[in-house]
């Protein structure tokens, strides 16, 4: 594998552009292809053979577009079917869980994380056991929050209702004394405000940031990082209308989404 072959980079939808934006950032002159599956989006109410079954095909379709790493920036796919994505391809594979749980081991001082997720990803117990792998004594509150994806995905990132909904949500880790808190999902980084206003005086680990550290260590240890100085290419592809990707996601990112095309798995 060429270390000018692009990153490929898949999430259920439109909130691994939170990753995206990291490692785009990080990285400048790497091309980057992004696959947001959004025909079926959300993954993370759904079975884990349902999700371990789209997720192949999503990596299928990076693969066949010879991509020199995957990241996987869905924390509902990284928490089910990961090992199975290794095993089926020949390049590294990053999820966004491992890096995650590293980042809120280290920032914790009370030895108490709260993790919220997707349904799927709360009820894998994936973040558990990979905090646990780290430092046994800590311990982990997991909490579901299922209606933050949709606030997201309709563009409801502030404001009254996102606020209502973390408050009714996040009371439930309030006296559980945590001092950190996991945003284990791709789209709650587009709700750390609120998060934040509502969590009041704890450290929130965005999985992004760390998903996009641990890409840039994996690509130099290849060596598989570009060599070339010029700014990289970045190119789009979803599963549904490209519509409301395009318009969520410019506002997200900051910039124009211009290289985008609508494709089947
Ligand atoms: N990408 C999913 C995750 O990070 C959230 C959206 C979904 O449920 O598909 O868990």
């Amino acid at each position: 594998m060429s270390d000018n072959n692009p990153i490929g980079i898949f999430d259920s939808g439109i909130g691994g552009l939170t990753v995206f934006k990291e490692v785009s950032r990080m990285m400048p002159n790497e091309d980057i292809l992004y696959l947001g599956d959004t025909a079926r989006v959300p993954y993370g109410t759904r079975s884990a053979e349902t999700v371990a079954r789209y997720s192949f095909e999503c990596t299928d379709f990076l693969m066949s577009r010879h991509v020199k790493v995957l990241v996987v920036a869905c924390n509902t796919v990284s928490a089910i079917s990961l090992s199975e994505i290794r095993d089926r391809v020949p390049v590294p594979v990053i999820g966004v869980i491992e890096p995650g749980a590293r980042a809120a081991v280290t920032a914790t001082k009370n030895k108490r994380i709260g993790v919220i997720g997707t349904e799927a990803t709360i009820r894998s117990h994936a973040y558990f056991r990979a905090i646990k792998a780290i430092d046994e004594t800590v311990e982990v509150s997991g909490l579901a929050c299922p209606l933050f994806v949709p606030l997201v995905e309709e563009g409801w990132t502030e404001g009254d209702i996102a606020r209502l909904v973390a408050e009714k949500y996040l009371a439930q880790l309030k006296n559980r004394d945590i001092d950190t808190i996991v945003l284990g999902c791709t789209h709650y980084p587009l709700l750390k405000e609120v998060i934040e206003e509502v969590m009041d005086c704890i450290t929130i680990i965005d999985s992004a940031v760390e998903t996009g550290k641990a890409l840039k260590s994996v690509l130099a240890e290849g060596p598989l990082l570009k060599h070339s100085r010029e700014s990289g290419t970045h190119k789009f592809f979803v599963t549904d209308s490209a519509e409301k990707f395009i318009s969520v996601g410019e506002r997200f990112l900051g910039r124009e989404i211009r290289d985008i095309e609508r494709v089947r798995l």
